[in-house]
């Protein structure tokens, strides 16, 4: 019997007590052993609920019972999940997460720990929810020395997008709906600014290098700016727009990363991924392009990838499962300043003069029912856009990178 405590009974931990009962014969045959939920750690009960019978509200009854050897932490949060964490892998419990806050922040710490006590710390479900990501870096792109990574890391701003684009409609009023519809959080700050697919990018950067990419200094914008206007010019101009989350790195492992809109051209892979799905799309320097894409969000998706690691840490118990190069140590990350690119600008109709003098040799743009004009720069480096476009002034009323 190998017995799993569940930390946070919310929507994924009531997600991963669900795949692990629902699946639980091909679950206990691929883990080697009869999988058991003992124990769910929540602060609140839940009479009716067919598990309520396994629910604790004492940390110390998982952490201190010798046959629990693997603990779902899915409570989400840095502060009692990080404790924990961090109690269950010096005990020697293997921990499994979808929390990408946790893992952006601690992660490379807390997988030192795991290897020290034997165990596994495994966060497949943090990035990408039920899309395999992780485990294929860590384990099926070894031979590969990966060069970009250019991803679709958040499902609730790419619903907001893919409806904006195709009902025509404005961000404040697809927000609403969104949120109506459970997609978007009622405080959707994390999502619409970003935050959340920062976090995603810098983990998969980490492990992109082997070191640790502070999410807290990757530029970031998120997806509030965006107007219909903007889909119409991007639609003349045979792409699409996408809230990219991209990282790059070179020969020296130097990361340069950052998460902003873009204008995606409609014949890349990325353009097609729709709604709430996810897609990665990674480049290594042996086998080219390769793609991931699925559903990344949602209670059993997230729950899935949650499991797959319970069922890893359950072959390996005493050891550690996936070997996860990354050091606590800091990568370089270079500034976006430096990073190059044409840029996309939405002015005033006024401005057409203006804009050839600043930024010659970029192309027009004209969307039908649009009052104002669009214009694709040159590709030029961040820094030199900002000091060019600050004469612009007001006539500026968006600017978009170009994929
Ligand atoms: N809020 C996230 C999203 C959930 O919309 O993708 C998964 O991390």
């Amino acid at each position: 019997m190998m017995n799993v405590a569940v930390l946070g009974y919310g929507t994924v931990g009531s997600g991963v007590v669900e795949v692990i009962e629902r699946n639980n014969e091909q679950v206990s045959s691929k883990a080697g052993d009869e999988m058991h939920v003992k124990y769910i750690l929540d602060l609140r009960d839940f009479p009716g609920d067919p598990y309520e019978s396994l629910v604790v509200h004492d940390f110390n009854v998982i952490l201190e019972d010798p046959d629990v050897k693997i603990v779902c932490e899915v409570m989400g949060g840095v502060g009692a999940a990080y404790q924990f964490t961090r109690k269950c892998l010096e005990a020697g419990k293997s921990v499994c997460t979808s929390n990408k806050e946790l893992v952006a922040k601690h992660g490379a710490e807390l997988l030192a720990l795991a290897r020290e006590n034997n165990c596994s710390y495994l966060f497949e479900a943090s990035v990408g929810g039920g899309i395999p990501i992780i485990r294929p870096i860590n384990k099926a792109l070894t031979a590969e020395k990966l060069e970009m990574i250019s991803a679709i890391l958040n499902g609730t701003t790419n619903y907001i997008l893919t409806r904006m684009e195709r009902e025509g409609v404005g961000y404040e009023e697809t927000l609403k709906q969104a949120q109506e519809l459970g997609y978007a959080e009622r405080n959707p700050e994390a999502d619409v600014e970003g935050y959340d697919a920062c976090r995603k990018i810098a983990i998969l950067s980490s492990l992109m290098v082997g070191k640790n990419v502070d999410s807290e200094k990757i530029y970031t914008e998120g997806i509030t700016k965006i107007t219909p206007a903007d889909f119409a010019f991007a639609k003349a101009a045979g792409r699409t727009i996408k809230l990219l989350a991209n990282a790059s790195a070179d020969d020296q492992d130097r990361v340069q990363a950052y998460v902003a809109p873009a204008l995606v051209p409609l014949e890349h892979p990325l353009a097609m991924v729709n709604d709430v799905f996810n897609g990665v799309f990674v480049t290594g320097n042996m086998v080219g392009d390769v793609m991931f894409y699925g559903r990344g969000a949602g209670k059993l998706p997230t729950a899935s990838a949650v499991v797959s690691d319970v069922v890893d840490c359950a072959r390996h118990v005493g050891r550690t499962s996936i070997v996860c190069l990354w050091e606590p140590v800091e990568a370089k990350l270079l500034s976006i300043d430096t990073c190059c690119k044409a840029f996309f600008l939405r002015c005033s109709a006024e401005a057409k003069a203006q804009l050839t003098e600043v930024f010659p040799g970029g192309t027009f743009l004209s969307a039908e029912g649009v009052d104002e004009i669009g214009y694709i720069t040159p590709v030029m480096e961040e820094q030199e856009f900002a000091k060019k476009s600050a004469a612009l002034g007001d006539a500026l009323h968006n600017r978009i990178r170009l994929a």
